[in-house]
Order: C-alpha cells, then sequence, then structure tokens
C-alpha cells in the first residue's frame, strides 16, 4: 500500500536531467495525442492484461508516463497511478488530460529512478524502455525498479520486437497522417552492430515543419534477461501481445513480466 500523493506534478530527488531525454516529449507533446489513441483495443487490452496479473486499486507507477494515455484509463479503472517522465510539457499535458485529477506525477529520469513509494506494479509502455541509449542505462533502470516493486510486485514491459528493426538493413521512411491538415514523416536508420534505431521524426502541419530525432537502443530478449537478473529480478513472462499470444519472429512487439529474484 502506498499513501495518497497530491495531483500536481512534484520535483522528486531523480537525477540531473540532461536534456536529452526530455528532447522526445519536450518537441511532441502539442501533437503526441494525435499519434497514439488514447482509447480503443490497444488501452482496453492492456488495462485487462494488468487487472489479471495486479488487479486493482493496486498501486503502479508508470515511467515515461507521457500524457497519460495509459495512466489516465489505469486511474480510472482504480489503480492508484503515479508516473515519471523527463518532459515537463508531456506532464503538463497530462494534468490537461486527467480531468479528474487522479494521476500524481514526477519530473525525473528513469535510467536513475528515486522514488519513495513502493508499488505493486511498474510499467514501462510502448517502447520507452528502449529510449535508453546504453546498456549500462537500461540495467540501471531496471535496477531503480527493483528497489520500485513493493514486495509480490510486478514490473512490465512493452517493448517492439528488435528483430522488426534488426532487419531494415536499409534506411527507411514511413508516413503516417495525423490530422486532416498535418503529416508525419519518419525516416529510420538502423545501426545493426549497436543495436540502435535513429528516427527522424519530421512534423509537417500549419505552415510549420519540425524535426525530431529519437534514438532507441533495442534489447534482445535474451540480453533482457541477463539485464534483468544483474539488476535482482527475473523474466517469469513473454508474449506478443497483451492478449498472451506467443512470441513469434512477426510479432510487432513483446510484452514482459519480471518479478524480484527470490533468495
Ligand atoms: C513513447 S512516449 C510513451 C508515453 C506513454 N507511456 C504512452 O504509452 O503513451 C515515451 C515517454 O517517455 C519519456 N522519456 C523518454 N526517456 C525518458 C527518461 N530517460 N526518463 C524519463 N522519461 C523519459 C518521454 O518524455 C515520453 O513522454
Amino acid at each position: 500500500m502506498t499513501t495518497e500523493t497530491p495531483r500536481q506534478t512534484r520535483q522528486r530527488p531523480h537525477s540531473d536531467d540532461s536534456g536529452a531525454s526530455s528532447a522526445y516529449g519536450e518537441s511532441l507533446a502539442d501533437i503526441y495525442d494525435s499519434l497514439y489513441p488514447t482509447s480503443g483495443p490497444a488501452v482496453d487490452s492492456m488495462v485487462a492484461f494488468l487487472q489479471e496479473l495486479r488487479p486493482a486499486p493496486a498501486s503502479l507507477l508508470e515511467l515515461g508516463v507521457g500524457t497519460g494515455r495509459l495512466a489516465i484509463p489505469l486511474a480510472a479503472h482504480g489503480y492508484r497511478v503515479h508516473g515519471v517522465d523527463a518532459s515537463p510539457a508531456m506532464l503538463a499535458k497530462l494534468h490537461e488530460n486527467d480531468t479528474t485529477g487522479e494521476v500524481t506525477t514526477a519530473v525525473g529520469d528513469f535510467a536513475a529512478l528515486a522514488v519513495e513509494e513502493r508499488y505493486d506494479l511498474v510499467l514501462t509502455a510502448l517502447n520507452t524502455f528502449f529510449m535508453l541509449p546504453t546498456q549500462e542505462q537500461q540495467i540501471d533502470c531496471l535496477r531503480g525498479i527493483h528497489d520500485a516493486l513493493a514486495d509480490g510486485g510486478a514490473a512490465v514491459f512493452e517493448t517492439y520486437n528488435p528483430q522488426v528493426y534488426h532487419r531494415l538493413t536499409e534506411a527507411t521512411t514511413r508516413v503516417g497522417h495525423l490530422a486532416p491538415d498535418a503529416l508525419l514523416l519518419d525516416t529510420i536508420q538502423v545501426n545493426q552492430a549497436l543495436q540502435s534505431v535513429l528516427v527522424v521524426h519530421t512534423v509537417m502541419g500549419s505552415g510549420r515543419l519540425r524535426k525530431v530525432p529519437e534514438v532507441s537502443r533495442y534489447a534482445w530478449p535474451a540480453e533482457f534477461d541477463v539485464m534483468a537478473r544483474l539488476a535482482g529480478l527475473r523474466v517469469i513472462g513473454r508474449w506478443a501481445d497483451w492478449d498472451r499470444s506467443p512470441v513469434t519472429d512477426q510479432a510487432e512487439k513483446h510484452v514482459y513480466v519480471v518479478e524480484r529474484q527470490t533468495v
């Protein structure tokens, strides 16, 4: 159990944010909700997955909580949700969206997580874990998660399937519509040796053009297992989606469930 915390954004003793971790959110906060639906089957199946794992009113910490796309529906289903994000602009949007004021937040870098409470669930969704650009930061994040988990708690990760990007040997461009008068163009470059992906999001619309680079580092499933072990955790389940379908080479994503190692 954790105690209620006030709704507004509070500073907590996370590490100094160099700016790199906040750049994505600061540049995309105004259009983020047009990129990813805030309701619908994807959100519903994620809520159902967590309800089965640790039902509400469990306490839940979301890392990289963004505009509250998942945190707000989770709070509406009875979870006590706290979110951490490096981007004040994303959190400002979250509090605009959170009309009932259920979700508490803090600005911070989840590579150096330092939370006062312990949580029944820690959620890192939508590839956000891979936004940590080095193996060291990913292990540090897992160590922070280990310390943030309450006894009997579980951490859940949604990531892309590394194979989806690893097989892109040439620079690739994808187009996505945001709104009738705006367009999103992503150029993707993969460095297979470094397991890194550079996506440059180009947003065009309203007479404006902006470019937002996003670097991610994918970890293969076996590497994720080892990193979890180094952090005192163990992977207890891995699926291709929130519906617990089995992992295949073609799967778009991976969902991991992790618990603390027992001695
Ligand atoms: C792809 S968005 C996901 C937002 C939300 N979880 C969702 O599912 O819609 C990634 C979020 O992680 C945040 N982020 C990226 N790196 C971070 C870091 N090192 N520490 C804290 N937040 C970070 C970004 O600011 C952004 O809001």
